[in-house]
């Protein structure tokens, strides 16, 4: 091949990979799939998992985009398939992470569907809707998914991988770096509003089959969600337990106060044992609506907003 040829096709192959592989904000490389950008952690996984994952009926798949609240409702979901289980001593949240006690797909689940405790219909996925296994799809197993307003939720990820990269004595990046890319759609699974509005028009479609949260509502009254909850994943609370005050002792178990403050979440592990180590009290930091505010200027705001308002437009969502 002529010289000149090969430093353009060179050029092109480089272009060409540039557009699916980039260096993500907290340092790894993150790769363009199905339309997400998705970290090394998690890409093999998901891929595994797409081809081996075999979904049952009685499933319960938690869905989220990163820092939305996902370990706040793996502890309410649960909290509520368990509550026959354990008693208000007993329950494994006592002395577990939640996600210790909901596996992932693209993590624990991705070789195959088989090692799970046959009595946890609970599992949970970061991966957009597009990209979950065909069987989660096409089975009559239940979504339940949750969003945050992208203020808080990247202000979120950003103390999450900067306290990361501090334990590893890397250095975090400016938090004007991490904005700039999570405004192009760097982020995990991001881009971020591509995430909501996937599971958003398939709630849409499928109410009976996904139930689409968010977490400042919430936030705002948290029983009647634990309610809702129960009801559509099939756990409905019954008229005795309503009275005997089993909903609010549930919004309490996982309360941030009551979760950030066990032993277990203040000095125990997560994935011990292997290079994915995380301390699980980085899971919990502030657990508040609008704390974007102490950290984004008003510009930032104001263009993360208007990107909220393009996206959503047309769309009935508003976050
Ligand atoms: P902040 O960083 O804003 O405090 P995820 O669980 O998807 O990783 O999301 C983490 C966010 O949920 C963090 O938000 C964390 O503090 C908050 N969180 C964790 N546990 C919570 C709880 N029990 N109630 C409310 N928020 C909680």
């Amino acid at each position: 091949m002529r010289p000149w040829k090969a430093r353009i096709e060179d050029k092109e192959e480089k272009e060409r990979k540039a557009s699916f592989i980039t260096k993500s904000w907290y340092g790894d490389d993150t790769f363009l799939y199905q339309g997400f950008w998705c970290d090394t952690f998690f890409i093999e996984g998901l891929m595994r998992a797409q081809q081996n994952f075999r979904s049952q009926p009685s499933d319960i798949v938690i869905c989220s985009a990163m820092k939305t609240g996902t370990t706040w409702l793996k502890s309410l979901t649960f909290a509520i398939v368990t509550r026959f289980t354990f008693d208000d001593s007993t329950n494994p949240l006592f002395n577990n992470l939640s996600h210790d006690c909901v596996p992932l797909l693209e993590v624990d689940l991705a070789q195959s569907s088989t090692n799970r405790d046959p009595k946890n219909p609970l599992l949970a996925t970061h991966a957009p809707y597009c990209s979950l296994p065909r069987s989660i799809i096409d089975s009559s197993c239940k979504i339940v998914y949750i969003c945050r307003d992208p203020k808080d939720s990247l202000v979120s990820l950003y103390h999450f991988f900067a306290r990361y990269l501090a334990s590893k004595d890397m250095k975090p990046p400016a938090l004007e770096e991490a904005f700039e890319l999570f405004c192009q759609g760097v982020s995990s699974y991001g881009p971020y509003w591509d995430h909501v509005l996937g599971f958003w028009k398939a709630s849409l479609d499928r109410p009976d089959k996904i139930l689409f949260l968010k977490y400042e509502e919430m936030i705002e009254d948290t029983v009647l969600y634990v309610k809702k909850i129960a009801d559509f994943i099939g756990y409905p609370f019954s008229f005795e337990e309503l009275e005997k005050g089993s909903v609010e002792k549930i919004v309490n178990m996982c309360s941030f106060e009551n979760l950030s403050n066990l032993e277990v979440n203040k000095s125990g592990k997560h994935r011990e044992g292997t290079p994915a180590v995380i301390e699980n009290k980085m899971y919990f930091r502030k657990g508040k609506v609008g704390d974007w505010e102490n950290y984004l200027t008003p510009e930032m705001a104001a263009r993360l907003d208007s990107i909220t308002l393009q996206k959503l437009n047309g769309s009935g969502l508003t976050l």
